[in-house]
């Protein structure tokens, strides 16, 4: 069973490679921002009170994501495993994971750190664009849609992320570095980390991923 986590920065590429692992694994991507953001959308309670925190860059409360992911895992579609997108983004985050899955006798696979340097993340970033229907990822210059505003795969429009204003960038990549990064370490220890480098062409990287991580942490 796979079991995964994609951990990485703000742009790293975790939504980018989580959606080509989905389709080849056949597991579902799970990205917390993505949850939270048809949160903020609908104007639902869990999104009143996340969009405060997302839109200057800080991590929502532990309490409001762990309950959130901890329902998530639970369905049925994650029998045959899941890929964790954002998710665990610090080490009481972690701890809980661990509880959870233990309660229903699971562990995690592997952790894939996507490791891209912070010039190049924010270049990835402010030039990010997104479809409002199929949550397709495009950036402006690297991977731009054919018509302009408008997705290749769905025809639904583009649009920019409200936390990938420069300012909200860097709150978040320092708070990546403060939060987050620390986790390289905790995986590590637990022998279940591996880094993978995020520079280069998308499908090359998901085949170093699945090539050389994937197999490698198949828990029978
Ligand atoms: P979230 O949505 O998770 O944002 P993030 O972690 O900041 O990551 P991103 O989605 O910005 O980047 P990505 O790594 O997925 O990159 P992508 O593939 O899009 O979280 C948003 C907010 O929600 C947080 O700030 C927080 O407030 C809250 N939140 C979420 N999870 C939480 C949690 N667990 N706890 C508390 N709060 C939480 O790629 C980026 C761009 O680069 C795209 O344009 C793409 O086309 C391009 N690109 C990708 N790969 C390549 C490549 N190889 N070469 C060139 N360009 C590339």
């Amino acid at each position: 069973m796979n079991n995964l986590i994609l951990l990485g920065a703000p742009g790293a590429g975790k939504g980018t490679q989580g959606k080509n692992l989905q389709e080849q694994l056949g597991i579902p991507q799970i990205s917390t921002g993505d949850i939270l953001r048809e949160n903020v959308r609908t104007k639902t309670p869990l999104g009143i009170k996340a969009r405060e925190y997302m839109d200057s860059g800080a991590l929502v409360p532990d309490e409001v994501v762990v309950n959130m992911m901890a329902e998530r895992v639970r369905q049925p579609d994650c029998d045959k495993g899941f890929i964790l997108d954002g998710f665990p983004r610090n080490t009481s985050q972690a701890d809980a994971l661990t509880a959870i899955l233990k309660e229903l006798s699971k562990d995690i696979s592997c952790v894939i750190g996507v490791e891209v340097e912070t010039k190049e993340l924010i270049r990835r970033l402010s030039g990010r664009r997104v479809c409002r229907g199929c949550g397709l990822i495009y950036h402006e210059i690297f991977n731009p849609t054919m018509n302009t505003g408008v997705c290749d795969e769905c025809g639904s429009e583009t649009y920019q992320r409200d936390d990938d204003k420069e300012d909200t960038i860097k709150a978040r990549i320092e708070v990546y570095e403060k939060e987050t990064r620390p986790l390289i370490e905790y995986y590590k220890k637990l022998d279940k980390y591996f880094g993978v480098n995020g520079i280069g062409p998308v499908d090359a990287i998901t085949e170093k991923i699945l090539s050389n991580v994937v197999k490698g942490c198949d828990n029978p």
